[in-house]
């Protein structure tokens, strides 16, 4: 069965044939190995290197192998070691003499390229609709709770009040440049290895333009050492996960946060939670821990991948089977977990109530205190020196800022006015903070204008 056995003289231990085999993970490639011969077979043809009529028999055998891997007819076996052995051995099966000439002018080292490529080309433009899904999703939500204030967070601790459209906005844009990052990396992905042969090129006059325009490949890798020798198409693309997977992770941690009964910001809906086998009340966040789980694989993908590569001498190397794994488990952990965020976030109840009563807490309008002083022309230092002296009275009292009669407050400051009590409440804190892309209701509906577009 082995399509290499020449210049052998026994035959390779029934283990470690089995150990080496990728077939188990590479058959994911079918699809895109079969197209990839179907072209590399129309140009052996155009370029006179093939006959017609060996042309059309391994068209068509190829076309078979095709339906039958797809109605779940075929089984593949160990001893074809890998998708594109397994692939021409089926054709040489069935059509006899002109399935072994397909792999004239080709070698496997730029077969495997071109099928990844081609392969991460439909996933990538799949995970940036996912994330276009999301980011729609983000901005509907912001466009209900543009006037929902809630506390906004340095080191989680109360800040300054926001509103939770704001804060959607800030993931919003975040996602939007994980697809931008995708994007990028599908520019180069979108080079063809195939026609470099196993390193260095091949002894045919083939045409490697007409093969990328029949693959639809942007162009063509200009280097056929360079063309079999890099995976750092996979390691972007893993990157670019990892850094979508840890926005998505912070995102979740929060709403794991706001999920507590200490904060109870938002409920979960029961879809997308579960309960606990013996804790009759619980009801857990599965959903996003799990996401947040999931971050720290797609993270061992990118490591995994970049050791791989680490080291390696060109041009190609068998290290370099190990690519797939990490590739095909980060892709499908991200689309999966970008789903299952979506839908959880559609769903979940937003408790303004609860996040409107926790913007009262914790002096977040005392940078607004400050600045009523400053427009009255006391400098910005001397206000943070006085509203601080404030803040640590009201601590003392067990008060806030507006719980304060005018003439306590004017022991602080002889500006401070009955004015000043409208401009402490969260909604005017927060509405205070025009500046572009502040979190005034004007700006924020300005943003999510432009995001509509
Ligand atoms: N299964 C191999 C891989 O995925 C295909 C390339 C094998 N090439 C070779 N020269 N042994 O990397």
């Amino acid at each position: 069965m082995k399509l290499w056995t020449g210049r052998f003289t026994k035959e390779i231990s029934g283990f470690a044939d089995a150990w080496a085999a990728s077939i188990e993970v590479d058959q994911a490639l079918y699809r895109e190995d079969i197209l990839g011969s179907q072209a590399h077979c129309r140009m052996l043809a155009r370029a006179g290197i093939l006959t017609e009529e060996d042309a059309d028999l391994i068209l068509v055998g190829l076309s078979e192998i095709l339906a039958d891997i797809e109605g779940g007819k075929i089984e593949f076996q160990v001893e074809t070691e890998d998708i594109h052995m397994s692939i021409e051995h089926l054709l040489t099966e069935r059509i006899g003499e002109a399935g072994k000439r397909l792999h004239t002018a080709r070698s496997r080292n730029d077969q495997v390229a071109t099928d990844i490529r081609l392969w991460l080309k439909e996933d990538i433009l799949s995970s940036i609709t996912l994330i276009k899904g999301l980011c729609k999703t983000l901005v509907t939500l912001a466009a209900q709770h543009t006037e929902t204030v809630m506390p906004g967070y340095t080191h989680l601790q109360h800040a300054q009040p926001v509103s939770f459209a704001f804060h959607l906005l800030a993931y919003n844009q975040m996602f939007t440049r994980d697809a931008e990052r995708l994007w990028d990396c599908y520019g180069r992905t979108d080079r063809l290895p195939l026609g470099a042969g196993a390193l260095a090129g091949t002894d045919y006059d083939t045409d490697r333009q007409f093969l990328a325009e029949e693959l639809e490949f942007a162009g063509v890798c200009p280097n056929a050492m360079d063309a079999v020798s890099d995976r750092d198409f996979v390691i972007e693309y893993i990157s670019a996960a990892s850094i979508c997977m840890m926005h998505l992770s912070r995102f979740c941690e929060e709403l794991i946060l706001w999920s507590s009964s200490e904060f109870s910001f938002i409920e979960m809906d029961d879809a997308y939670s579960t309960g606990s086998s013996i804790m009759p009340q619980k009801k857990n966040p599965d959903m996003a821990e799990l996401i947040r789980g999931k971050t720290g694989r797609v993270y061992g993908d990118l490591i995994a991948i970049l050791t791989i590569m680490k080291g390696l001498p060109l041009a190609y190397n068998k290290d370099m089977q190990e690519d797939k794994l990490p590739l095909f488990d980060a892709s499908e952990t991200l689309k999966s977990a970008l789903t299952v965020f979506n839908e959880m976030i559609k769903t979940m109840t937003v408790k303004k109530e609860a996040m409107a009563a926790a913007a009262k807490t914790g002096f977040m309008n005392a940078t607004d205190a400050a600045d009523y002083l400053v427009k009255k022309g006391v400098p910005f230092r001397e206000c943070h020196e006085i509203v601080g002296k404030l803040v640590l009275h009201c601590l003392g009292k067990g008060v806030a800022i507006e719980d304060l009669p005018i003439e306590e407050l004017k022991t602080f400051s002889d500006k401070f006015d009955e004015d000043v009590y409208e401009k402490l409440t969260p909604l005017a804190c927060m509405n205070a903070k025009q500046s572009e892309g502040g979190t005034s209701v004007l700006r924020v509906v300005e943003q999510i204008e432009k995001l509509k577009d």
